[in-house]
């Protein structure tokens, strides 16, 4: 299976592609960035390290190269500024975002392909994907609030001691800040999260606060998330790419779940060789349930203000 990674020359797509390179799953991954020597010099590096971790063809190409990928990564964008929230990037980002998808129309991409969109704010370009490609909504998927569960599970396991890979606990709703942490379901090991002994609700809502600014902290330290939202892109191609189904939290297009219509938002989905296979309703505490309309509904605002 082939990946191309638009914007695979930046810090996201770089590690993205890194991250795929080392879980060895894909055969082929292709990056592309407007800055051609960065994807190139990426490309390079990555190859050069195909003798020690297997032999997975790697390189840069224009447009015309994505045309026969299975999937579509797209992690082309402006950075936000570290005050800045993900909404406020969209006046910058759209029109960058309808640019590249022009391209992708332009290249012709294969009719089965799944468009996974990163770029940020990741739920309404995950809807203007949909729309701009007119592309079946199944096979539209954006990277949502798997990043931000992934952020919200290692930092509940650093305040409690418990394992990280044991924690279970979701977020939905926008990957913004109208996120919602669902601690009805939350669990460690078949141990309620909510009954943990030194985990009260102050400690709960620091580390769910924590989570919710951990991009512009990262942005603050470094300049900008990479590992983790690499980690992240390669937890949602490798069920497609393995025909391994497995539920996750990515963004795509509801079509009444929750209420919810036309929007692209992050709720439990089961993700594989078709892109989204299901979407689950699940039965949420009251505020977690009115905290995922509220976040829905400024969406569908945002979504507004750029038709
Ligand atoms: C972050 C960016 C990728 O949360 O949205 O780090």
């Amino acid at each position: 299976m082939k990946v191309s990674i638009i914007g695979g020359g930046g810090r996201v797509g770089s590690d993205a592609a890194f991250a795929l390179q080392c879980a060895g799953i894909v055969s082929e991954i292709h990056l592309l960035d407007a800055n051609e020597k960065m994807a190139e010099g990426e490309a390079l590096d990555l190859l050069h390290g195909c003798s020690i971790i297997g032999d997975q063809k790697i390189y840069a190409g224009g447009y015309d190269r994505a045309a026969d990928a299975d999937i579509v990564c797209i992690t082309a964008g402006l950075r936000r500024k570290p005050d800045e929230s993900r909404l406020d990037l969209i006046n910058r980002n759209v029109s960058l975002f309808k640019q590249v998808l022009e391209s992708l129309k332009g290249a012709g991409l294969k009719k089965d392909a799944i468009i996974f969109v990163v770029s940020n704010p990741v739920d309404i370009l995950t809807r203007l994907a949909i729309e701009t490609l007119k592309w079946e909504p199944a096979r539209c998927i954006g990277l949502g609030t798997v990043l931000d569960t992934a952020r919200f599970r290692s930092l509940i396991a650093l305040e409690t001691g418990l394992p990280a890979s044991q924690i279970k606990a979701l977020i939905i709703g926008e990957h913004g800040d109208s996120m919602v942490p669902v601690w009805s379901t939350a669990e460690a090991g078949g141990i309620p999260l909510t009954k943990l002994p030194n985990f009260n609700a102050v400690q709960q809502n620091k580390v769910f606060e924590r989570t919710k600014k951990s991009g512009a902290e990262c942005i603050s330290l470094k300049g900008g998330a990479g590992r983790a939202v690499a980690l992240s892109i390669a937890e949602v191609i490798h069920p497609i790419v393995l025909n391994q189904p497995k539920v996750l939290p990515v963004s795509s297009q509801l079509t009444g779940e929750y209420g919810v219509k036309g929007t692209c938002t992050s709720v439990p989905t089961l993700v594989g060789k078709g892109g989204v296979l299901k979407r689950f309703e699940i039965e949420l505490w009251p505020r977690e349930a009115s905290g995922f309309q509220a976040s829905c509904k400024a969406l569908d605002a945002t979504w507004g203000q750029i038709k």
